[in-house]
């Protein structure tokens, strides 16, 4: 794995010709992450469900002067992501990582969800985690070059949440994989961490789970920093995670959440 003397990188990794895939690409967090990769010279293909949003990332990043290529993607569909990964090596080369961001969520009792609603947020967070970071790792061990993959998740992947425990359940499969993950393909060059960012100011979230001001004002009350993230904080940190400023650090997962998970041990709420 190349490391680059300070002098070089000033202390930032250098994303300079390298290629990273980000599902859910299109908004939020993800749009902010690939942004943020073309910022720092990155080529990005984004994948999503919503073909106009990813237009736009790929404009913002063209206004950016960096390369992108917009994939409609279903990451549930085994041979949609295969499709992804084989349409982003044949556009721009190689692929050197990937960010495992496209999410579905919403509030239901547990004991109220039917088994599709349950299924549908598996197959979203955990199923296609699983399937992106497969089909890139198996082009990362063909191309010989190593990589780095980076899954979003939540704290509440280890205490849970009432009202969404099939979000909860799967991001604690994405962190269970990445653990696992990280230990096999360790010996390819391959890193595997997460992010676990608190409330952050995005739409998708904010339809999600905090709908009205209300759920909003409840959600705000359990962050000690008395703010929600902004999207491009989150970016910021998972490029530390994702570029070579990073290279021993595998099977981790950085909390980015303004000290809520540790105030809800401390205040009990
Ligand atoms: C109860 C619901 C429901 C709701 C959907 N369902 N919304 N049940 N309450 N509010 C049920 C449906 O009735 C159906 O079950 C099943 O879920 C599938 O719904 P569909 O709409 O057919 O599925 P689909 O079109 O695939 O949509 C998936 C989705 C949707 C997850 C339901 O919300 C989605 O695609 N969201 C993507 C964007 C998103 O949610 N982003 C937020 C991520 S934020 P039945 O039985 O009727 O067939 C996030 C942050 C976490 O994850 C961390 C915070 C700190």
């Amino acid at each position: 794995m190349p490391f680059l003397p300070p002098e070089t990188s000033r202390g930032l990794s250098v994303f300079t010709d390298r290629t990273f895939i980000v599902t859910g690409g299109g908004s939020g967090i993800g749009r902010a992450v690939a942004l943020a990769l073309g910022e720092a010279g990155a080529r990005v293909a984004v994948a999503g469900r919503t073909p106009e949003r990813l237009e736009e990332t790929v404009a913002l990043l063209a206004k950016q002067g960096a390369e992108g290529l917009a994939v409609p993607t279903d990451v549930r569909d085994p041979a949609a992501v295969d499709a992804l990964v084989d349409l982003t090596v044949r556009h721009f080369g190689s692929v050197d990582g990937l960010v495992n961001n496209a999410a579905g969520n919403f509030v239901a009792p547990g004991i109220d969800l039917s088994p599709n609603g349950w299924k549908a947020v598996i197959d979203i967070v955990l199923n296609g985690s699983f399937l992106c970071t497969r089909a890139v790792a198996r082009q990362l061990r063909a191309q010989g070059t190593g990589g780095s993959i980076l899954s979003v998740i939540a704290t509440y992947a280890w205490h849970g949440h009432p009202g969404t425990v099939h979000s909860a359940a799967a991001k604690a499969g994405v962190l269970a994989m990445t653990r696992t993950l990280a230990v096999e393909l360790a010996p390819l060059g391959i890193r595997l961490n997460c992010i676990a960012p608190g409330p952050t100011e995005t739409e998708g979230a904010g339809a999600a789970l905090w709908a009205d001001d209300n759920a909003r004002a409840q959600v705000l009350a359990t962050v000690p920093a008395g703010r929600f993230a902004d999207p491009a904080e989150v970016a910021d940190a998972s490029l530390f995670l994702l570029g070579d400023r990073a290279s021993y650090l595998t099977g981790e997962c950085l909390t980015l959440d303004g000290g809520q998970w540790l105030g809800k041990q401390i205040y009990g709420r």
